[in-house]
């Protein structure tokens, strides 16, 4: 599955948000992104996880063009998203599609399903009124939703997760390579998530798509994903096999997230108390230096302050940026660097 030209590659990509100071809050530049590159290959799914603030939407937006990011390259099906305007860059996305958290906010209230999964249809140009009607009604049945039934309603009629299974049908109607999903079942409960995770897996394989998903859920991002990501303030700390980063971690951050949700202890086979993650997440604003996770790692040392680490492979697929991961020596306690 990693072996080929990846169908996405993210290099070096960079985005930035100029805020203003008001009411006390300092101004400045927001560090959303910072030089974050990874690849995406057919068929797989790619999780992302990281707290609130981690840049994880900023990413989505910035892989869709949306706002462009500020440098760096996104090779989608080998052509640079970034340096694409107007209608090139619209052609080249029709393969790209994200789906959101908010079911509700992302469909047009006042249309009804079936003009709802016409209009990316519309939007590119597929001619003939019955060709496109048909179209829908295959779409709706592929998401499970009987267009003879749901074809008329309005979204206020629908419930939350009919309402996903629309912007599902929406985001597939253009037969996308890739799917980006954030925060895509997390507004859902419990059952109903379970419901559109199995609609994703199925129509990955009936139609080959690849994800992106993006969800501050630990535990469901392993359950779908083939790799991990894991991003912190703005950088990737981790990225590997989902199996092996979190049955072994590398970076202490991600080890940090895996201890704060409850789980099985491997040693005794008990549930084991979760331990929340130390101190409050740095400031976008003013990044530390070195590290940006040097001020709440317990294995920091003076190198963290002074050097930013980059990722390096450390097992096969498994890359982790740290000066001094789980997998090393532990180094000499030097607390508060
Ligand atoms: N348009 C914007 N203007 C200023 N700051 C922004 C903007 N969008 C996101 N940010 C900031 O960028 C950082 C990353 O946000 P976000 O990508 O939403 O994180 P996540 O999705 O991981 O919760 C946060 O500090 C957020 O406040
Ligand atoms: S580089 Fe240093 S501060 Fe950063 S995670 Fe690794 S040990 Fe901790
Ligand atoms: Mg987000």
């Amino acid at each position: 599955m990693t072996g080929g030209t990846p169908l996405l590659r993210a290099r070096h990509v960079v985005q930035q948000f100029t805020v203003r100071g008001a009411g006390g809050l300092k101004g400045g530049v927001v560090h959303a992104v910072s030089d974050v590159s990874f690849d995406v290959h057919g068929g797989e799914t790619l999780g992302v996880v990281g707290e609130t603030g981690s840049g994880k939407s900023t990413l989505a937006r910035s892989l869709i063009q949306a706002p462009r990011p500020k440098s760096g390259e996104v090779l989608f099906q080998g052509t640079d998203l970034v340096g694409l305007r107007r209608r090139p860059l619209v052609e080249a996305r029709r393969h790209l599609q994200m789906v959101y958290q908010d079911p509700f906010g992302s469909l047009n209230p006042r249309w009804r399903v079936a003009e709802l999964v016409e209009e990316p249809l519309l939007g590119y140009g597929v001619k003939g009124g019955e060709q496109r009607r048909k179209r829908v009604h295959e779409l709706l049945d592929l998401v499970g939703l009987d267009p003879s039934v749901f074809g008329r309603r309005r979204p206020h009629e629908l419930s939350g997760g009919q309402c996903q299974r629309v912007a599902i049908a929406r985001a597939i109607a253009l037969e996308p390579a890739l799917v980006i999903c954030d925060e895509a079942v997390s507004s859902l409960d419990v059952l109903i998530q379970a419901q559109v995770l199995n609609l994703f897996e199925q129509l990955r394989a009936e139609l080959g798509l690849s994800y992106v998903f993006i969800a501050h859920d630990l535990a469901l991002v392993k359950e779908v994903s083939d790799r991990v990501a894991v991003m912190h303030l703005g950088q990737l700390a981790e990225i590997g096999p989902a199996e092996a980063l979190y049955r072994r971690p590398l970076h202490p951050y991600t080890a940090a997230l895996l201890e704060s949700i409850p789980g099985l202890d491997p040693a005794t086979g008990r549930a084991r108390r979760p331990v929340p993650l130390r101190g409050e997440p740095p400031s976008p604003l003013d990044p530390p230096s070195g590290c940006r996770f040097r001020t709440r790692c317990p294995r920091a040392q003076q190198r963290c302050a002074q050097e930013e680490p980059v990722l390096v492979e450390r097992a096969s697929g498994h890359s982790a940026a740290c000066h001094f991961p789980l997998d090393a020596p532990v180094p000499a306690p030097t607390r508060g660097v």
